[in-house]
């Protein structure tokens, strides 16, 4: 029933231990408000002034409200504490995701991290906040209330304890029902946020294809099969609380019912009679609460389950010990055998190739040959099941090196604009740079002319909540940032042009070159064009290096690289004819 997880949470065994100092006291409280009741009510049947009662009111008074300001405390701490958890679960989240790089979100789907981070975590605070007390309260409560009826009648005490396993056993069925429930609730939860969030991203596509229509019956669907299933949860969440409240109300009756047998037989005094049928609801009060919260919690215990299983991946491995010099004219990369596998198939096999000092190499091939995955391959996101590497003679496993990774400049289809000023975005990796240093980076992306537009020029607030940037716009802030660091001397290129058209590609181009000079270039593409500028042509299909070599090499072997010139040229000849 407990979440081994919970277990782990900073400051869970001392808030256990207050939690059950806390139940013993309020448990204490309840059957000692009872007894005074008791006491007073018998008093005054039996005819005593209600001055006499004075001090058994007064205690029952201090005891009620004694009781109550537990709770109140025990409420208020379990709400820090609660949120205390959920912080640091949330940074360790948070940390794990940047430790895993690219790929999490691409297993894992972006809307539905998005959503475990922001409403899992506050559903995982509110499980921790109603779920510990309760469990505590209702494992030590209802004991002291029977042991001491127990001092008082021995069959109340027992029909107690008979109704109790009642109680738990529908509770455990529903319960039980419940979380298999809940289970496939949060199941379609996550493909809610998961589409979601992919629709709202591919929106602009949907409708040029005419396509946004069909996709709003699709999320629609969805979110009805959320609805239908959520109900299904809220069904069992009914049906659970009514059959606890018949099944105490049945037991409390049971216990009058023998009470007043008992009363009437003159087996036992008004004095204990009265104070056990105060106390009789109140030994089923704390497991009724549990249950009622149950489903209240099952949301919070599947969003811990997710982010625990996230945290708990193998972390993406950064080597900080082997240290390998910084690239330069006369260091050498040697890659042999390399393959790579996701899940199922494998998508690199057996690739050899070597380079030298700041020579460009250009990956090219057909969508889905493998180049994005060779790319963060060399850029250490991923790391390839199988590979011999050199770098500057050391061997190494994988790219995953700091002292590699330090060297990288990595400029994918798409950079990330962050929400901030122009020159804030631009000078995001190099901190110390100057507002000159930003102004000639910008001169050099082609950025001057935009920049001089604007009103507030490098001030200007770009990213989601700012003014929006084009295509190659977003590219030329990307290329500013590579400017404007000149220590990186491998520079990872991933199709940057291949959303764009074919005069923003040429300008960019333009802009592009200076930045290839003294540096390691890898450039994926799928537009020939670019292999002009290189001086090795890694030819990608299916996972595999079919040709390797110069532009010119490649054009008179009449092979693969010379079958892609010729259909590309075609391609335009179609175009323009
Ligand atoms: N995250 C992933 N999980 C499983 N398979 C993937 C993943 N990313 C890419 N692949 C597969 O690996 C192959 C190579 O993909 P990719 O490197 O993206 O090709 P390219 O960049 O050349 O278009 C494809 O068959 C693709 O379906
Ligand atoms: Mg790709």
């Amino acid at each position: 029933m407990m979440d081994k997880s919970l277990l782990s949470l900073k400051g869970f065994k001392s808030t256990m231990v207050l939690l059950t100092v806390l139940a013993l006291c309020s448990g204490a409280a309840i059957i000692l408000q009872a007894k005074y009741l008791a006491q007073a009510i018998t008093g005054l049947f039996n005819g005593e002034k209600l001055s006499q009662q004075f001090l058994p009111i007064l205690l029952f008074i201090v005891f009620f409200l004694l009781r109550q300001l537990l709770a109140l405390l025990r409420d208020r701490y379990m709400q820090s504490f609660s949120v205390k958890s959920g912080s640091a679960i949330r940074q360790s989240f948070t940390a794990k995701l940047f430790n895993l790089g690219p790929n999490a979100t691409e297993t894992e789907g972006t809307g539905n991290l998005v959503t475990m981070a922001l409403e899992g975590i506050s559903q995982l605070e509110t499980y921790i906040k109603l779920f510990l007390p309760k469990v505590i309260n209702m494992a030590l409560i209802p004991l002291m209330i029977a042991a001491y009826t127990l001092t008082l009648d021995i069959r109340s005490s027992v029909i107690l304890i008979l109704v109790l396993p009642t109680l738990i056993f529908f509770m455990a069925i529903l319960g039980y029902a419940a979380q298999r429930k809940a289970d496939k609730q949060y199941e379609s939860y996550q493909t809610l946020s998961n589409h979601f969030v992919d629709s709202l991203r591919g929106l602009e596509t949907l409708r040029l294809l005419g396509l946004s229509k069909r996709y709003d019956r699709n999320i629609r669907q969805v979110s009805e099969q959320y609805r239908k299933s959520t109900m299904g949860t809220l069904k069992y969440a009914f049906l659970s609380t009514f059959a606890l409240d018949f099944f105490s109300s049945l037991g409390v009756a049971i216990v009058a019912l023998f009470l007043g047998l008992g009363l009437l037989g003159g087996e036992i005094v008004l004095l204990p009679a009265l104070t056990i049928l105060i106390l009789a609801p109140e030994f089923f009060v704390p497991i009724r609460d549990f249950g009622n919260d149950y489903h209240a919690t099952l949301d919070g215990k599947n969003a811990l389950k997710a982010i625990n299983k996230i945290i708990s991946l193998p972390a993406s491995k950064v080597d900080e010990d082997t240290s390998i010099t910084q690239w330069g004219h006369s260091s050498r990369l040697e890659v042999d055998s390399l393959t790579f596998q996701y899940e199922e198939h494998e998508s690199l096999t057996d690739l050899s190739f070597s380079c030298k000092g700041f020579s460009k190499i250009g990956i090219i091939g057909a969508s889905g040959a493998g180049k994005s995955t060779l790319v963060n391959i060399l850029a250490g996101f991923i790391q390839p099941n199988e590979a011999d590497i050199q770098i500057n003679d050391v061997h190494v496993p994988d790219f995953s090196l700091v002292d590699w990774q330090k060297q990288i400049l990595y400029i994918p289809q798409h950079p990330y604009i962050f929400n901030d000023t122009i020159a804030n975005n631009i000078s995001f990796y190099t901190k110390n740079a100057t507002r000159e240093d930003i102004e000639s980076a910008c001169k050099r992306a082609g950025l001057a002319e935009f920049i001089q537009s604007l009103e507030k020029g490098l001030d200007e607030q770009i990213g989601e909540s700012g003014r929006s940037l084009s295509g190659g716009q977003q590219q030329r802030i990307a290329l500013a940032r590579a400017f404007l660091d000149s220590n990186r001397r491998i520079l990872l290129f991933d199709e940057p042009t291949a959303h764009l058209d074919i005069e923003t590609e040429a300008e960019l181009k333009r802009q592009m070159s200076p930045l290839f000079k003294d540096r390691l270039v890898f450039f994926a593409t799928h537009r020939l064009h670019w292999m002009m500028e290189m001086d090795q042509i890694i030819v990608l299909e299916l996972g595999k290096i079919v040709e390797i070599g110069t532009h010119e090499q490649l054009l008179e072997r009449k092979g693969h690289y010379y079958a892609l010139t010729q259909a590309q040229m075609q391609g335009t000849e179609v175009q323009n004819g």
